[in-house]
């Protein structure tokens, strides 16, 4: 891979050793995957961010690198394994928090901003179409390059953190208009709103490691949030295109590989599959955090009502959502904790629950492994009325 001057002074250790590694990590994949060059970037976001999933040894790296290394871009972070203010009622121990502390001042020290969310698109840190951005959360990449039409791979937490440190990122995979291209078509149509994960999750597995073109379904921006979410959990794959004004990058006339049809009798049954099991003792909502305005419609359908059920009830949102609607807020701790900062894939949600019901194809995918729990798929209608009457 061709190298500036200024590259090459960084790869021989003269911006200081954190520096070096991260210029390192960043030829070693360029080399992989047979980058010419590297290209500059306007974001970086950050995964491995809870002491769940990176242990002492993600910690020692973090600490590591904090030394002497700083973003030189904006960058945030994914979501961290408790909320900041809310982790002793979440059931955290005080030892599980320490080690998150210091993980969050390693982010800190090095100058990622203290965003722990999976949708930083939806805030001030939405990236522009066309832009470059090197984006490692599965869910925020998909939704970066599908609906934004910026362009980023699905990078690990090493490289996205590299990223943020040199400001650039090899230029491979979905920089470049050729690796853009749909090869299978889904055509989905008549989807009920509320098994848009479910669509999600059946498109995923259908595509593998090929973009699809989804055909016959419009989404709101919150659909194209679960729907993405769902299709980069069960499939390889960090984009989607779809027929819609202002959508992702122009395709033409094509031919695809493959064209499957997915109608609502399979996704009925698809959703009966996943139902699993009557009792939950958590009802997790969230997966992705949560927009203002899904917050905001679930208060409205709640309000004036009362809780229900033995279930333990989590919100999970961004902070920037959370302070943004303080009365929807207020009705909804009415029936739960509202988190930010968190979810229920990266809490230790294995010492603190058994069986969760979410709304969420991605975490139905992630809740028996990383959560060992016993998971349930409901829509949001079918959670709200648990948990109220
Ligand atoms: Fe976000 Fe956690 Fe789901 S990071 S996409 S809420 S698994």
């Amino acid at each position: 891979m061709y190298l500036t001057r200024d590259e090459e002074r960084i790869l021989d250790g003269e911006q200081g050793p954190s520096k070096k590694k991260a210029m390192e990590l960043l030829v070693a994949l360029g080399d992989i995957y047979k980058a010419e060059r590297l290209i500059s970037i306007a974001s970086a976001q950050v995964s491995g961010a809870s002491f769940k999933t990176i242990g002492e040894a993600g910690i020692k790296w973090l600490e590591g690198m904090s030394m002497d290394a700083r973003a030189t871009v904006p960058a945030m972070v994914n979501p961290l394994g408790l909320d900041m203010k809310r982790w002793r009622s979440m059931g955290i121990s005080p030892e599980f928090h320490s080690r998150q502390e210091r993980i969050i001042a390693a982010y800190e020290a090095m100058g990622l901003l203290p965003v722990y969310s999976c949708t930083p698109y939806l805030t001030a840190h939405k990236p522009r179409s066309g832009q470059h951005i090197a984006w490692a959360e599965s869910s925020a990449t998909v939704f970066a390059n599908s609906v934004i039409g910026a362009r980023t791979n699905r990078e690990g937490g090493p490289s996205a953190l590299a990223a943020a440190i040199i400001g650039k990122t090899a230029e491979y995979g979905l920089h470049l208009d050729e690796n853009r291209v749909p090869r299978v078509q889904i055509k989905l149509e008549h989807v009920p709103e509320e098994l848009t994960p479910i669509a999600g999750y059946l498109t995923g597995k259908i595509a593998g490691n090929r973009i699809p073109m989804v055909t016959g379904f419009r989404m709101t921006k919150d659909q194209h949030k679960s729907f993405g979410a769902a299709v980069a959990a069960t499939g390889a794959v960090s984009m989607y295109a779809f027929e819609a004004k202002g959508g992702a990058d122009k395709h033409g006339d094509q031919s695809y590989e493959e064209t499957v049809e997915i109608g609502v009798s399979d996704l009925n049954r698809c959703a009966d599959e996943l139902k699993g099991g009557e009792e939950f003792d958590l009802v997790a909502i969230g997966c992705p955090h949560c927009s203002t305005d899904e917050l905001r419609e679930m208060a409205g359908r709640l309000k004036g009502k009362k809780p229900r059920g033995n279930a333990d009830v989590w919100f999970c949102t961004s902070r920037e959502a959370y302070a943004a609607c303080p009365e929807a807020v207020s009705v909804l701790r009415g029936f739960g904790q509202v988190l930010c900062d968190t979810c229920m894939v990266v809490a230790p949600i294995e010492e603190l629950y058994r069986s969760t019901a979410t709304n969420s194809g991605k975490a139905m995918m992630y809740l028996p492994s990383l959560g060992r729990q016993k998971a349930s798929f409901r829509t949001t209608d079918e959670l709200l009325e648990a948990i109220s009457r």
